[in-house]
């Protein structure tokens, strides 16, 4: 089997300078995963809610190719679709204006130090952009097991995002448990730790 790079940096040549595949929006409620690795979290909700459409985005192709692979296999690829493609990139391609239903961010990558904080996924331009492809009433989900990124994701919203963003908790709130019926890799092992998450449901208005 090949193995598949643990981290790979977002800045690289090779992860600007490529296309993603478009999204077939095919279904009624379209649900959007940011950085789904191998798509457990997907398939997970798939068991939850068959009728949504489900996509991935990664830019670990590998990964990729093995969450369509196993959707083609499960005859679900009509519902659950890997996109390969660099987040902070491609994002404002790959989404109308009010197309999707519900964004997750599920623990995001930790990128610590200082010279590395250009390499975070959730910035001020991620979120306006998310901003843009939320429908109204549109979720945001956030979790994340490092309470610094909890921090800061929780300050963008609640500083930048107050005027379109209602956490659901009331402000500045945490919420103890994940309301999907569905959890990501890195939750269970985390859960399974008992390591505390941090979780955030923002409600745009
Ligand atoms: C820590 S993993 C979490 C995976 C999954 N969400 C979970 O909770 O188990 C973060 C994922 O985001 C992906 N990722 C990081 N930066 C990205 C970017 N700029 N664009 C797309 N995916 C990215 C990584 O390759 C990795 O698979």
């Amino acid at each position: 089997m090949t193995r598949i790079r643990q981290h790979v940096n977002p800045l690289t040549i090779n992860n600007l300078s490529f296309k993603p595949d478009p999204i077939n929006f095919n279904c009624k409620i379209t649900e959007v995963e940011l950085g789904c690795a191998e798509g457990e979290f997907l398939f997970n909700r798939h068991q939850a809610k068959p009728e949504h459409l489900k996509i991935g985005l990664e830019i670990r192709e590998p990964l990729v190719k093995r969450l369509n692979k196993k959707a083609d296999k499960l005859n679900i690829s009509k519902y659950v679709r890997g996109i390969f493609c660099n987040i902070n990139i491609h994002f404002k391609d790959l989404f109308p204006p009010e197309s999707v239903d519900r964004f997750f961010l599920n623990f995001p990558d930790p990128w610590f130090k200082t010279s590395h904080k250009k390499r975070r996924v959730f910035t001020s331009k991620l979120l306006n952009q998310i901003t843009q492809a939320l429908k109204p009433e549109g979720e945001f989900f956030i979790q994340t097991d490092i309470f610094e990124l909890a921090l800061e994701s929780m300050f963008l919203l609640e500083s930048e995002g107050w005027q379109e963003f209602t956490n659901q908790l009331g402000e500045w709130s945490f919420m103890p448990e994940n309301p999907y019926g569905a959890r990501t890799r890195r939750e269970k092992y985390v859960s399974e730790d008992n390591k505390k998450i941090w979780r955030m449901l923002y409600i745009k208005s």
